[in-house]
């Protein structure tokens, strides 16, 4: 299956989001898919069935995303905690891995047409090469579209995006392109892989799981949580509407937290800004050394 689906919903369904969409719409959800493997079993497959159900749950949780005009969507699809399962799965995580992103190169087109960029945030050092070259190929070839950006966690923990943010801005310093008094919230935040992204608004996680496990815990300091009991293989627009009503419910009292906690912008020096658009070009450099230049 496709990354964009074409419209599964009925008129009912369609009807039920319009009228969402005349309250608040989230501009960025973040999802942690849990509850493949569990499906799987409940279903009497195979784990890598369970997996590949639930890619075909993305694509189409993305169309009802574009449906309701929500920009950003960012999924948790391997955290690298995810290397410590059996290599039959890890391989067959990859594998799904490897036909998903070359399914982006070979529909181009249907990506450009809805204007989707493609992000992946994480450790992908830590990937088999060919699956390196096809996620950096997929990023290139998208990196002109600007009216959904799907982010899409791969190899990836915030507790390494943190280790990776400190490791850059400590060479910053010894290099002498920053000084330690440089060293803010600020900086920190513009360093991770997130650094030129939106906050999630609102993150879901499905399958009854009550954490955060390791995703994106930086960003999320002022989102509003929805857990879900449902697999998400199972997820359903219905799921979707039900957690965007309850943002809606908890918008006021998200909002005013948001604003008490806001740091006042400080004016960001010369030094910073050149680090930030170096740091921004070298990973911008790394990723045309191993996709080419698209
Ligand atoms: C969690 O369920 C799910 C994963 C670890 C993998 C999620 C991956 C996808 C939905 C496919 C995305 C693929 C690409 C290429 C973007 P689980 O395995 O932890 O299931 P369990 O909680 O029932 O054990
Ligand atoms: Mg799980």
């Amino acid at each position: 299956m496709s990354w964009i689906r074409e419209n599964t919903l009925s008129w009912f369904q369609l009807m039920c989001v319009q009228v969402i969409k005349t309250g608040h719409i989230p501009r960025h959800i973040a999802f942690i898919m849990d509850g493949n493997r569990r499906y799987a079993r409940k279903n009497k497959v195979l784990k890598e069935e369970g997996h590949a159900k639930g890619f075909d749950k993305l694509a189409e949780t993305l169309q009802w995303c574009l449906d309701l005009g929500i920009p950003e969507v960012t999924v948790y699809a391997f955290s690298i905690e995810n290397f410590k399962r059996t290599k039959d799965e890890v391989d067959a995580l990859m594998e799904l891995a490897r036909k998903k992103f070359q399914r982006i190169l070979d529909e181009k087109e249907k990506l450009m047409e809805h204007g989707v960029r493609i992000r992946v945030i994480g450790n992908t050092t830590l990937l088999p090469q060919d699956v390196q070259e096809l996620i950096a190929k997929a990023m290139l070839i998208t990196r002109g579209n600007s009216t959904t950006f799907l982010n899409v966690a791969f190899a990836y923990t915030a507790r390494d995006e943190l280790v990776n943010a400190v490791r850059s801005i400590s060479a910053g310093v010894r290099e002498g392109r920053l000084s330690a008094t440089d060293v803010t919230e600020s900086l920190i935040d513009r360093s991770l892989y997130t650094g030129e992204y939106s906050d999630p608004d609102l993150v879901i996680r499905t399958s009854g799981e009550v954490r955060f496990s390791d995703f994106l815990l930086w960003q999320l300091s002022y989102s509003c949580v929805y857990f879900t009991d449902v697999l998400w293989p199972e997820f359903s627009i219905w799921h979707l509407l039900a957690a965007i009503f309850y943002y809606q419910r908890s918008y006021v009292d998200v909002q005013g937290i948001k604003k008490l906690h806001k740091c006042v912008a400080e004016r960001e020096s010369e030094r910073v800004s050149s680090f930030v658009t170096w740091l921004n070009n070298t990973r911008e450099d790394e990723l045309i050394n191993l996709g080419g230049v698209c």
